[in-house]
């Protein structure tokens, strides 16, 4: 089929590199030319393991990037793949899925035979209803029998992407009308996944609930962890005989700094504020977010418990990113526990494999080491703050320490002289 997809970023790319790997004719559209230019060299823009070799394989023969809007005019589907960030007040901006429809619109007026407009990013329920639909109908002068509208959400971990696309535990397909979805499905007729049918609405809110549960689990699994601690039970025990339960699961029970990325804290803050604005108080949204801006500060008074006053003391914060195998910091737990560390006047020494340059433009007074080894030579303490797997080959290292105080944030080392946050 052919497929245009708006938004070249993270979702975008992932998706259309994809489709394009299973024989769709894949135009990606951005307004960034550096990010077309590069799509075009074969190259990935953003860190994503896997990505790069599709785009080898299909990029000038089925895979496409520009900056115009032309190929929709010709595809059978589009895909809106554009970021939702979030406002002040918590809810999601919606403007660029505004003009992304408007533009989908005008691309439309010339076009002949039926067009499904799909919306992949991660909306308000509502949204493809009554901010879509409206957008891209009244701007191609066309009605909802040209023009058919379908929400088909994603649930891809940064770092696992192309993995998670390939071996999908569903996919959810909301339409306004039965054709549509069908014409959405035959994009996945290669997938053995089970195909959930649904409205629009709901399958935008599978997409939040999915989320909020997830990390209602972290969330969860850090207060029991925290009362664990307290108790002197290791947590991680506890959670192992839990998840075994089937109707609980192993998955996501892992207690620690909290949950950071591009999606959680966002989802969550966003369906919270859905639900107040139904006249529902989202009690338990809420105390999951609670616990997550909370784990950061227990993490620095576990240190300062057994430091002393961290004023002019030279603390190493190893990890950076909001998880392993990625360079993105965007909510990583690494943010608030660097803010508190210089509130409390520490020298702060980081390092990560991948995300200190990101993190320079958030932090650009504090000192990134090289390695490991070398932002724990001479330090005071050490706060661990992503899983990165090779943190937990580190052993020697901390011998270099000036005192061998290391708080984990993320259960990864292997050394034995750590305590954990919550174990
Ligand atoms: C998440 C969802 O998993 C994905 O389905 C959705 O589409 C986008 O958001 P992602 O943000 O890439 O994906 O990361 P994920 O692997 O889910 O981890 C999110 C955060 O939770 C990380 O900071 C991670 O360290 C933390 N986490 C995860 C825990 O603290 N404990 C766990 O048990 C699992």
């Amino acid at each position: 089929m052919k497929i245009t997809i708006i938004g070249g970023g993270y979702v975008g790319l992932v998706t259309g590199a994809c489709f394009a790997d299973i024989g769709h004719g894949v135009t990606i559209i951005d307004v960034d030319p550096i990010k077309v230019g590069m799509v075009n060299e074969k190259k990935a823009p953003i860190f994503e393991p896997g990505l790069e070799p599709i785009l080898a394989r299909t990029t000038g023969k089925n895979l496409h990037a520009s900056l115009s809007f032309d190929s929709i005019t010709s595809s059978d589907l589009t895909f809106i793949c554009v970021g939702t960030p979030p406002n002040d007040d918590g809810s999601a901006n919606l403007s660029y899925i505004e003009s992304a429809s408007r533009s989908i619109g005008t691309a439309l007026q010339n076009a002949t035979g039926f067009h499904v407009v799909v919306v992949k990013s991660t909306v308000p329920p509502g949204t493809t209803e009554t901010v879509v639909l409206p957008a891209v109908l009244s701007s191609a002068h066309k009605t909802e029998d040209e023009i058919g509208f379908a929400m088909n959400p994603e649930f891809l971990r940064e770092g696992r992407a192309i993995e998670d696309f390939r071996q999908p535990d569903r996919i959810v397909i909301g339409s306004n009308q039965p054709y549509a979805g069908d014409r959405v499905a035959e994009v996945y007729q290669k997938f053995s996944a089970p195909v959930v049918r649904t409205g629009l609405a709901a399958a935008e809110m599978i997409k939040y609930t999915s989320n909020a549960f997830l990390a209602t689990k972290i969330s969860f699994s850090n207060e029991i962890g925290n009362v664990c601690k307290e108790l002197g039970i290791d947590v991680n025990e506890v959670m192992k005989g839990v998840g075994l339960d089937q109707r609980i699961g192993q998955q996501f029970l892992n207690a620690g700094a909290g949950f950071g990325g591009s999606c959680f804290p966002k989802d969550v803050s966003s369906l919270a504020m859905l639900a107040g604005r139904a006249g529902i108080d989202p009690k338990i949204l809420r105390a999951v977010l609670e616990v997550n801006e909370y784990q950061p500060y227990r993490l620095v008074a576990l240190l300062e418990k057994k430091a002393g006053n961290l004023s002019g003391k030279r603390i190493a914060v190893l990890g950076l990113a909001f998880k392993d195998n990625t360079d993105d910091v965007r909510d990583s737990r690494a943010i608030p526990v660097i803010q508190e560390l210089l509130k409390k006047g520490a020298r702060v020494v980081a390092f990560d494999p991948m995300a200190g340059p990101n993190m320079k433009k958030i932090f650009p007074g504090i000192d990134y080491a090289g390695s490991a080894g070398e932002a724990l030579k001479g330090a005071d303490g050490c706060l661990v703050m992503t899983e990165w797997p090779e943190f937990g080959r580190i052993d020697k290292e901390f011998e270099l320490m000036a005192h061998r105080i290391v708080i984990e944030g993320r259960r990864i080392l292997t050394w034995n002289g750590a305590e954990g946050i919550c174990w």
